[in-house]
């Protein structure tokens, strides 16, 4: 069988965790190239990856005007380069691995789409959470009717306060100008996981939130612009925060070779080293959202920044029983009406997970045993056409609440689209 090659567009956070997976697989899978406009960050993935002087490119215009180098290209540079770089890349003939959210703007969802329809291309979106063993033993059991119909939902998206500072109020998603509404670029996992494990279609939706709290009038008095220079016990410092993070996540973010002098480095140099509470930021903090599904299950959905894990929690209720489980407690749990209660054990199978819950490793397993034809259940592959729905959703979440949780009907927001 000949190997599966890759080219990975963004040697970022995500471009390298893609990298070290696909090196999981060395017998099936194969990265050719890769580009990044900071040479850092291609270097930092060379120490791992060996690659050629000549398969490595300083941007993503530079390697995409090479004749096509792999089978399937990564997109994982920042969400509003997404709609350039896929269409391109489509254009070149390769299949794609796209980040989630495929796009920023609702308009360029349907064009990279249609793109890869016309070009007969395969494009999976990297909605990693349906590839973890926690949402797929929750599948498992929906299946088996466990808890019979379902008639309500009740899931929550558990940000994690120091998650919500890092990447929502300093880091790349802190400002919808520049990105998207937090619903889409943190929570449309979230939806896609809903639609996924209701298998109905949403009718309507409504929702509430606001950013409320990372705001200037709550900094705590005497704070100072900067962490490194503030006298204030708080827990956003982000001095004790990312220093104490190292050599993980999310230092390893700040600067791929996470020292103590480089993150020290990085936070008086960029936003991270900001005051949590006098950004620029305008993305929620907090976003309630309520939808109503074909058949009458009903779902609320709760993503917060005001936790201290960084985790979800799904309750499934049936009319014969119930399935519910935390993601950080890998375990799943059902019960059927008037029998005993049942605990799955998921420690085994998350013994050496990858990010994600398992979630990143189990999305490049699938691709490749896709791609080179292997027989298995591919059933719950999320391909560009099945994605798509889940983007729509929290763009219908996000448009009822700018308009004070006016609630939108999903069929005629999709319709409008068109
Ligand atoms: N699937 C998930 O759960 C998940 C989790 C986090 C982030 N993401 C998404 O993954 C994508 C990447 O996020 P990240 O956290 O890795 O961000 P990042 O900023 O760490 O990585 C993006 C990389 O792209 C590079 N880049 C920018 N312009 C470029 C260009 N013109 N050519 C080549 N490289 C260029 C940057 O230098 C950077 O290294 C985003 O769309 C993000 O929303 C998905």
């Amino acid at each position: 069988m000949n190997k599966l090659t890759f080219a990975i567009l963004g040697m970022g956070n995500r471009g390298t965790v893609y990298a070290r997976n696909i090196l999981k697989y060395p017998d099936r899978a194969q990265v050719v190239a890769m580009a990044d406009v900071r040479a850092v960050r291609t270097e930092s993935a060379n120490k791992f990856l060996g690659l050629n002087d000549e398969q490595i490119y300083s941007s993503a215009d530079a390697l995409l005007a090479q004749p096509k180098l792999a089978d399937v290209m990564v997109i994982a540079t920042q969400d509003a380069q997404h709609r350039d770089h896929a269409v391109r890349a489509l254009e070149k003939g390769y299949d794609l691995i796209l980040e989630k959210p495929i796009a920023n703007r609702i308009e360029d969802i349907a064009v990279i789409a249609d793109t890869a329809k016309r070009l007969g291309r395969t494009v999976f979106v990297s909605h990693v959470l349906r590839y973890t063993p926690f949402y797929k033993q929750i599948k498992q059991l929906l299946r088996e009717g466990k808890a019979g119909r379902i008639m309500s939902v009740e899931a929550c998206e558990y940000v994690g306060y120091y998650h919500q500072a890092h990447s929502f109020v300093r880091g790349n998603w802190h400002n919808s100008r520049d990105c998207c509404p937090m619903i889409l670029a943190k929570s449309c996992h979230d939806m896609d996981i809903l639609l996924w494990l209701i298998d109905k279609e949403c009718l309507r939706v409504n929702s509430f939130g606001g950013l409320d709290y990372f705001k200037r009038e709550n900094a705590p008095e005497g704070s100072a612009e900067r962490c490194r220079d503030c006298k204030v016990l708080c827990p956003y410092n982000a001095q004790k925060f990312y220093l104490s993070a190292i050599p993980d996540w999310p230092a390893n973010v700040l600067h791929p070779e996470p020292t103590e002098e480089n993150i020290l480095k990085v936070l008086d140099e960029t936003d991270y080293g900001r005051c949590a509470f006098k950004m620029d930021n305008d993305v929620v903090d907090h976003q309630t959202c309520n939808m109503l599904f074909e058949g009458g299950a009903a779902a609320t959905f709760h993503m917060s920044a005001f936790n201290t894990l960084q985790t979800r929690y799904i309750r499934i209720m049936g009319t014969e029983g119930e399935v519910w489980g935390r993601m950080s407690d890998k375990k799943v749990c059902w019960q059927r009406f008037g029998e005993e209660m049942h605990e799955i054990d998921l420690t085994e199978q998350l013994k050496n997970p990858s990010g994600h819950g398992g979630g990143d490793q189990g999305l490049v397993y699938d691709v490749i045993r896709y791609l080179q034809g292997e027989e298995f259940d591919t059933s719950s592959i999320t391909l560009i056409d099945r994605s798509v729905e889940s983007h729509y959703l929290a763009f219908a979440c996000e448009q009822s609440r700018i308009t004070d949780g006016e609630t939108v009907d999903f069929g005629e927001f999709k319709a409008s689209m068109k």
